[in-house]
This record gives C-alpha cells, structure tokens and sequence, in this order.
C-alpha cells in the first residue's frame, strides 16, 4: 500500500492531505518498450508529425478493433469534433447525448449548434438506456450519442436498432473503453463513428493526451484526412513541377466547414504502438480486481455495482458503486468516514451534465432523467488502478464494511 504526503492536485479530486489509499493520476506505469519506442524516434526520426508511426498506430488499432477505418487525433474531444462535422448537425436539428458522462462527450455536439437532449441512464447497467433514447427521438433528431462509460459497454444492438429505425447516425464515445467488447465485437465499431481518448488517465495513453477516430463508412472516412489537417490533400495526378501550383492543395469538400489541426505526433504514435499490445493485460488485471471487490462486497446489501450484461466486457476503467443508504445517511456521509478516518481518496466521478452552469448557459438545462436523478447523488468510486495489491483490496473492503457499521449504529 502505497502513502501520499503531499497535497492534492488540481485535478478536482478533492484535497485532504495525508491519504492511506491515494487516487493515481494514471493507471499504469509505461512499459520499457513504450519508453523504448519513444527514445527512438526522438532520436532518430526526421519527421515528427504524420509519417510511418502514425499509420502503423492506425493499423495496429484497425487490427485490434476489427474497424474499417482508424485515424489517430491529438484526444478524444477532438475525435467527437470530428464526429461531429461528419454527423452534419446544424442549428434547429436535435442530437440525443447521455447526462451521465464527462462533458467532452457533449460540448463537440454543442458546438454544431444542434440542441442537446439528454438521455437519462439504464437502471442496472448505470450507462444510457436506449428505451430512453428513444422515447426521447422527434421528427428533428439527427444523431444518438452512446458513451460506454468506465468501460460499461451500452446494449449496442437495441440502440443500433433504433438508429436504423428513425434513420439516424450514432456516434459511440468509447473514450474509457478500449478493449471492451460485446461478444466479442468491439466497441466503437456499432455505429457510424468511435472515438478514444489515450489520455494520461485512461487504459492506454500517447504521453498524456491522443485519440483516435474509428469511422464506418468510406464516404465518411475520406473527408477525415483533410478536417485533420487545415484541409491540405495532395494533388491528384502527376504534377511535371512538384511545387507548381503549390507544393500541396488545400481544400475541403464539406460545404460551409473549416477544417482544423487535430494531428498527433510520431512519439506520440510509437508509445501508443507498444501501449496497445499491453492494453488486455491491464484490461484483465483491472477485471480481476474488480472481481476481487465485488465477491468480497456480496455480504454487504447497501453497496451495489452495475450489472453486466451477459457476452459484454466491462473493462472497469474506473471502479463506480452506489450506496443505498442508511436511515437518513447518505452517500456524503459514507464517503465523509472513508475520507477522514480511513484517509482513502474516494471520488464521485461525474455529474449529471445539465447541472453544470456551462450547458445551462448555453440552452442545455432541460432535463428529464429521473433514474440519474435518484441514482447519481448516492454513487461513488474507490481510488483506482492497474495492479493494486491484495492487502489494499481488504483495507479498502473493510474500511467500507466497517464504515456502514458506524452508519447503522449511529
Ligand atoms: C467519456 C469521455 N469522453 C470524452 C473524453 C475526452 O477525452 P480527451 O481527454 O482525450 O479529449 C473523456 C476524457 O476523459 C471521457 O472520459
């Protein structure tokens, strides 16, 4: 078990001093070869954007995923930016975008000027209920957003179901999810668009930031290279003079778009390289100690955890429970015992996203999820990552039991 003396950052995780259990800022230390990898093309690649790394990470990432099409980005949110443009949304059309989840799933979505519903969550699997989804579809809904969150994947089939019924895009945010697969398929390869973060936090992450952009169709995935990158595409045909007209072109053939840079460096692609052939085994060993908790947990009634759908994988990017309280305690004074007594860093991931001045300011505010609602302000998350011991497991096991003990005889 591991002891944090300093302060906390900023990461908005909270900033009691002296935690037993700290929160890590990522989930796992870089393999040698991932260090390895970026050493080498510091020092011997002479390009360091958009070259040999950059595809070999694409087809390093088709193959593991099973997509058509894989195209590297600097994050995730840019990943959605992309998906975005390509859903065509503009003012008056309405995209439907799941309340539970880290705002980068939704201000892309904002940004087209589309209006956001929000759909509210499946009581049991705690990611987006697709019966919502639809119930919530008029005659202006354009697109359904999908985030198989904390690596829960959404029931694909039902949602994919309803898009073709109501002739609509669907865009997966599998930003905490690769890896997580419905029998067998991965996610990210349902809908039309999938899109990654290998931020620092994340599964597998390029050096603190990246993403990458699964595409379906290849009338979409041929505008992606040009909206990556300011517009510039090569000339066709056989130029006698390389430089004349220009040494390349720059052109665009979505009307009324600016393309953007989203590009992602080689270092960057080398470590996600060798981070990719790493990420089952950490997939596995966060599924095993997620296991671990939940068996030893099963005595306890007021802690409950998501219910995994049969043939899904669950990849437990973070590791969320709820608390369904004792008499007229709640979840914050549960978490006020874990924190001060026990100093484990417990967390609340999220917030129901229409709560947040930002998307209130900015015509998002309605709501009408009552399942988040009555569930959300009960949840909490143990500090998390890859290869924590079996003496942390019990700490953080009997500190909980024993912290709903206190609550009961309060
Ligand atoms: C659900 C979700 N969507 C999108 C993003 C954005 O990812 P990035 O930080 O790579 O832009 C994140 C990142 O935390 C996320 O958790």
């Amino acid at each position: 078990m591991t002891k944090q003396t300093k302060t906390d950052d900023a990461s908005g995780r909270g900033s009691v001093e002296g935690f037993k259990v700290p929160f890590p800022g990522r989930l796992h230390p870089y393999s040698e070869e991932a260090i390895n990898a970026a050493v080498h093309v510091m020092r011997n690649v002479e390009g360091q954007t958009q070259g040999e790394y950059l595809k070999k990470f694409e087809q390093a990432f088709k193959d593991y995923t099973g997509a058509k099409h894989a195209f590297a980005v600097d994050n995730a949110t840019n990943a959605l930016r992309l998906a975005a443009i390509l859903c065509r949304l503009k003012q008056g059309d309405e995209v439907i975008i799941p309340a539970y989840t880290f705002c980068a799933t939704a201000i892309p979505f904002g940004k087209t000027g589309a209006k956001i519903v929000w759909a509210d969550i499946d009581k049991e699997t705690w990611v987006v209920d697709p019966k919502d989804i639809e119930r919530k579809i008029t005659p202006k809904t354009k697109a359904i957003v999908v985030v198989h969150l904390l690596g829960m994947p959404v029931n694909m089939s039902a949602v994919m179901e309803i898009a073709k019924k109501h002739n609509l895009r669907v865009v997966e945010d599998c930003a905490q999810a690769p890896g997580s697969e419905i029998n067998g398929q991965s996610v990210g390869t349902f809908g039309d668009f999938g899109c990654f973060s290998f931020h620092g936090a994340k599964n597998m992450t390029t050096l603190g930031e990246g993403g990458m952009l699964t595409v379906k169709n290849d009338d979409d995935a041929k505008f992606v290279p040009g909206l990556r990158h300011n517009g510039c595409k090569a000339y066709e045909g056989k130029r006698p003079r390389y430089w004349v007209p220009a040494m390349s072109n720059v052109d665009i053939d979505i009307e009324g778009v600016w393309p953007n840079n989203f590009c992602i460096g080689e270092v960057q692609c080398a470590v996600g390289i060798e981070e990719l052939k790493h990420l089952d085994e950490v997939n596995n060993k966060l599924i095993e100690q997620a296991d671990k908790i939940k068996s030893i947990m099963a005595d306890t009634p007021e802690i409950t955890f998501a219910k995994i759908p049969q043939g899904f994988k669950h990849i437990f990017h973070q590791f969320v429970m709820h608390f369904e309280g004792v008499g007229s305690k709640d979840r914050n004074d549960l978490m006020d015992i874990l924190v001060n007594e026990y100093k484990i860093r417990c967390i609340v991931q999220y917030y129901p996203l229409y709560r947040y001045p930002l998307f209130q300011k900015l015509g998002a505010g309605e709501y009408d999820c009552p399942v988040l609602e009555s569930w959300w302000d009960n949840s909490f998350s143990f500090p998390w990552w890859c290869g924590m011991d079996d003496e942390t497991i019990e700490y953080l096991t009997s500190s909980l039991k024993a912290a709903i003990k206190k609550l009961k005889s309060a």
